[in-house]
């Protein structure tokens, strides 16, 4: 089959590999029909992740339909299905409590030295997400295979078309339990840094939650258009002071909640976040957390802080002073997509959330390096790819 690898920092290509194959009665095998590039493929793709491998296949977003099925799968082939990017085991304590982000079944063991080194336990399974989280082949592919099938993916109904329901798989879910996370209340203040699918999807939320008023802070106009369409009112951090103007909007006490979803990345001239580039680039100090001090200093005493943007290691200069002495309750994590995989649907179904929103544009999977390319470095206008295996390649 074809599929989209890892070869090195900012260098990916379709190869011809071999088509994955039933290694466990759980397993399925899915025939990828959409599969899409996230702002987390975008950190493996600089390099900023470790234990990538040159030809790991990447994608943790996808969706398509069952072509094989192990003996102990609850799948039927036809049907399709939607894959959460976590892998989980649904039977461990974690899985048990829908901490399903948290399986500790689905890493095998001789993969798990890494993140227990880095963060006293070993990370769970994720789909195309490097040899720290599994080494599992992922989705930007045109098969791929779905162990414990009988518990992740989720089957949906033939009227509702593939951009409709592929991002239940990740974004959704992560932009709803980010709003979740921000423990809303019907008076509050939401600020939301980053203005990408995930930080879009947050604020869509936080405004079903009932949010009286959510801002969202970005610098790339295209997208801080988006967050005024769903309702947000918007601050560009490179034309504005970002603390100076929350403490404007809310009343000089600051906002009640702020979300993250910027990440390891941040962008911007601030010059610990210079600094932080520099020590990215060369290796030491992993985390450029600009956007997280910035939300930490600006929301209000006793405020909530919730972080769905990924970090990977340490973090320099991070103003614990302020989540003490402002009594912060913080609050992130690797989205436990299982959970909310039933009622995000129903509300898709109904109509109360659409998706498609964002998507700028749909690719066959042969183009996905281009997809990388501009999704990294035209974020403005490329908001979203999918990429659409059984599309032909253009000319
Ligand atoms: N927790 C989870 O399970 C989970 C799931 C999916 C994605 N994520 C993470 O969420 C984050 C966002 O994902 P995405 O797909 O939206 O990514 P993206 O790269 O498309 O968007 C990030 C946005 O942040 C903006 N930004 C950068 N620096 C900023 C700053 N200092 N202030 C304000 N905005 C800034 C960028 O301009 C960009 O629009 C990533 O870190 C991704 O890894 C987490
Ligand atoms: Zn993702
Ligand atoms: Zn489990």
């Amino acid at each position: 089959m074809r599929a989209l690898t890892w070869q090195g920092t900012q260098k990916v290509s379709v190869e011809t590999v071999p088509d994955p194959e039933i290694v466990n009665p759980r397993d399925a095998i899915i025939r990828i029909t959409s599969t899409a590039i996230c702002g987390s493929d975008l950190h493996l793709y600089d390099g900023v992740i470790p234990a990538m491998r040159p030809g790991d296949i990447l994608g943790h977003e996808f969706m398509g339909e069952v072509v094989e099925t192990g003996s102990d799968s609850t799948l039927q082939k036809g049907q399709r299905v939607v894959v959460p990017f976590t892998i989980s085991c649904g039977g461990c304590f974690h899985c048990r409590i829908t901490q399903f982000s948290a399986c500790e079944n689905s890493n095998p063991v001789e993969k798990q030295d890494m993140s227990e080194k880095l963060y006293g336990h070993p990370m769970a399974g994720i789909f195309g997400y490097s040899h720290m989280t599994g080494g599992y082949s992922g989705g930007q592919a045109e098969y791929a295979r779905v162990p414990f099938s009988d518990v992740g993916p989720i089957v949906v109904p033939d009227h509702l078309d593939d951009d409709t329901v592929l991002f239940l798989s990740d974004i959704l879910p992560t932009g709803w339990m980010a709003a979740e996370n921000a423990e809303i209340q019907p008076d509050d203040t939401v600020a939301v840094w980053g203005c990408g699918p995930v930080g879009l999807f947050a604020i869509q939320s936080a405004i079903a939650m009932g949010a009286a008023k959510v801002i969202a802070i970005d610098h790339y106009p295209h997208r801080l258009e988006l967050a005024r369409k769903l309702g947000a009112e918007t601050i560009n951090f490179r034309l504005t002071d970002v603390r100076e103007a929350l403490m404007e909007m809310s009343g000089g006490i600051g906002v009640d909640a702020v979300i993250d979803a910027v990440g390891m990345e941040s962008h911007g001239f601030a010059v610990d976040n210079v600094i932080d580039i520099a020590k990215q680039k060369v290796g030491i100090g992993a985390d450029r957390a600009s956007a997280l001090k910035q939300a930490l200093l600006a929301v209000r005493f006793g405020g909530k802080v919730s972080v769905p943007g990924v970090y990977g290691g340490m973090t320099d200069k991070f103003p614990l002073g302020a989540v003490m002495e402002k009594g912060l309750q913080l609050r992130t994590g690797q989205t436990h997509v299982q959970r909310y995989l039933k009622d995000l649907l129903a509300k898709i179904e109904d109509g109360s959330i659409d998706t498609t929103f964002l998507i700028s544009h749909r690719l066959p999977l042969e183009e996905a390096p281009t997809g990388y390319k501009h999704f990294k470095e035209e974020q403005d206008s490329w908001t979203k790819v999918v990429l659409k295996p059984g599309m032909a390649a253009s000319a």
